[in-house]
């Protein structure tokens, strides 16, 4: 994904493999392939997001070299009592 103000940026915005397909590299694959996209077109940066529970993507995304960097913290509160 390329935004219009972040031209230096591009962004892989959601990553996903059919559950009985998992675990074949298919995933990897596809996030290489966009970081090829990306450098071919002088891009300097590739940015994504995970949720911090989300172990298998966070796995592949360290192996690729995506450097964890300061992030928002969601905070909730109950109403009820
Ligand atoms: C995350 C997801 C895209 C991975 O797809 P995949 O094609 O199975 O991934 P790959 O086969 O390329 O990579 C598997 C790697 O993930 C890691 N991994 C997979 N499951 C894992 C788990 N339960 N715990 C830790 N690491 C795990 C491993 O490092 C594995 O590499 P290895 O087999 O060499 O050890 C897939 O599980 C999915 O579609 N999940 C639902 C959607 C989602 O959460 N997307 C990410 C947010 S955008």
């Amino acid at each position: 994904m390329l935004r219009k103000a972040m031209p230096n940026i591009a962004i892989i915005a959601m990553t996903g493999c059919l559950p009985r397909f998992r675990g074949l590299g298919i995933a990897t694959t596809l996030k290489i392939e966009a970081m090829k996209w990306a450098k071919r077109r002088g891009i300097e940066i590739i940015s994504t997001w995970n949720d911090t529970a989300n172990r298998p993507i966070l796995t592949i995304n360290e192996k690729l070299g995506f450097e964890r960097q300061r992030g928002t913290v969601i905070m909730c509160k109950g109403v009820k009592s």
